[in-house]
């Protein structure tokens, strides 16, 4: 084996030597390929079937653009998601337009825009969705998101879907569920399409899904013998990704097929009239297919470890900070040292929570070597900080021997370009 890591057929310290570090790198070849078999595992001769990228996970115009080809819709949750995909050329009406909290110039915007759906979190915001179509007269879809109560088994940082959870509306409140439909009913403007949940993220096995499923069809059906007819439902995300050995999910195809014989069971069992599935997967689509590189600076033994420090950190990956998030890594420009060092990759912040990973076995490291820590391509540029006026990294995706460079390193300059002197006229 080469003694330098390998990427989309490119050697990854050619890379860094031009881009810089820290750097993230996608392996173009491989989110195509994920994209391509979502698109084709998610899909049933019974029901029409939407695949949804959930942008927040990770996005930029050249990723918008291999969603785009691959056919598959697009998840935002705010007007700057939404302004950045229109900047890409991500049709509109392939647009599903998420949060808890849209602001009023936001419904504006994407009902202007005229994004394909609306998913209404709450009531509140559901008024201001309506007052917005009759003032702008235009028609827009609007899905309710409904909180099915059921808790993924994952980390409780990012389970999204227990009762008291800030998204949706709790499945237990039937009479707001009912007042919120029969409101887009009535409303000229807008058309009922159906129901929303997301039980949480990186979930692993079948069930939550298949439980969830169980829970929302009967809702359903409870909401049609009402005189609502629910043509779609739209599960969410949450799938899995690969982070460390013991993250074990199971294959996708497998999961959306489970998936969708059980809608088409529920379906025909309680004779509901749900045509349409969607999922809106995240970091089951790109997480795996990027990784970080950074540059080894100093070392320092304490008491009880030895820690290892990297040019970037917190700033480009939050995910350990914030919620625990494991990883792996490698000496990229090592690859067939031995292992004989267990050291602490840290970050370069001033936080004590700066810590990459806790506990990593790697052969002994010089200033200047590189490490790769993989399955960063989610939620990790796109919850990046300038935090210590760390400039935001630069991406790159490789594919067949060839390396592009999608998203610059963030200059200097560009962190002090909003400071400003303005009297505010009061
Ligand atoms: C409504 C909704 N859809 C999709 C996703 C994507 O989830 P994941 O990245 O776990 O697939 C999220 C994540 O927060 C979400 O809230």
């Amino acid at each position: 084996m080469n003694d330098i890591l390998t990427v989309g057929g490119v050697e990854v310290n050619a890379l860094t030597k031009t881009l810089g570090t820290p750097l993230i790198v996608y392996d173009e070849g491989a989110l195509e390929k994920r994209l391509s078999e979502f698109k084709q595992s998610f899909s049933h001769p019974c029901f029409e079937t939407q695949v949804i990228y959930a942008g927040k996970a990770f996005s930029c115009t050249a990723m918008l653009k291999l969603v785009k080809n691959a056919g598959c819709g697009l998840d935002v949750v705010s007007g700057g998601e939404l302004a950045a995909a229109m900047h890409a050329g991500f049709p509109a009406e392939e647009i599903v337009f998420h949060g808890n909290n849209k602001t009023p110039d936001e419904i504006r915007q994407a009902i202007t825009l005229g994004v394909g759906t609306i998913i209404a979190d709450g009531e509140m915001e559901l008024d201001e969705v309506i007052r917005a179509a009759r003032e702008l007269k235009t028609k827009t879809s609007v899905i309710v998101r409904v909180n099915p109560g059921i808790e993924a088994d994952t980390h409780q940082y990012i389970i999204t879907a227990n009762i008291d959870s800030k998204f949706g509306v709790s499945i237990y409140e039937r009479e707001t569920i009912l007042k919120m439909i029969k409101a887009v009913s009535e409303c000229e403007y807008l058309d009922f399409q159906g129901i929303h949940i997301h039980i949480g993220s990186q979930i692993f096995g079948i069930d939550p899904f298949i439980a969830s499923i169980r829970k929302i069809m009967e809702f359903v059906s409870d909401i049609e013998k009402a005189g609502y007819p629910v043509r779609t439902l739209d599960l969410g995300g949450g799938f899995a990704a690969t982070y460390t050995e013991s993250d074990m999910p199971l294959p996708i195809s497998l999961v959306c097929n489970h998936i969708l014989l059980e809608c088409k069971h529920q379906k025909d069992m309680l004779g509901v009239s749900v045509e349409k599935i969607m999922i809106e997967p995240g970091r089951s689509m790109v997480a795996e297919a990027g990784l970080t590189l950074y540059t080894v600076g100093y070392s320092k033994k304490t008491a009880n470890k030895k820690y290892v420090f990297v040019d970037g950190g917190m700033s480009d990956n939050i995910r350990p900070a914030l919620y625990g998030a494991k990883y792996r890594c490698d000496a990229a420009n090592k690859m067939n040292a031995p292992r004989t060092e267990k050291v602490c990759v840290a970050g370069k912040c001033c936080e004590s929570g700066d810590i990459l990973i806790e506990e990593a076995m790697l052969p002994p490291l010089q200033p200047g070597d590189l490490i790769a820590l993989y399955t960063t391509g989610a939620y990790g540029y796109s919850m990046a900080s300038n935090y210590n006026r760390l400039p935001l990294p630069a991406v790159a995706f490789v594919k067949d021997g060839r390396a592009r460079c999608v998203i610059k390193r963030q200059p200097y300059e560009d962190m002090w370009r909003l400071d400003d002197n303005t009297q505010v006229k009061l």
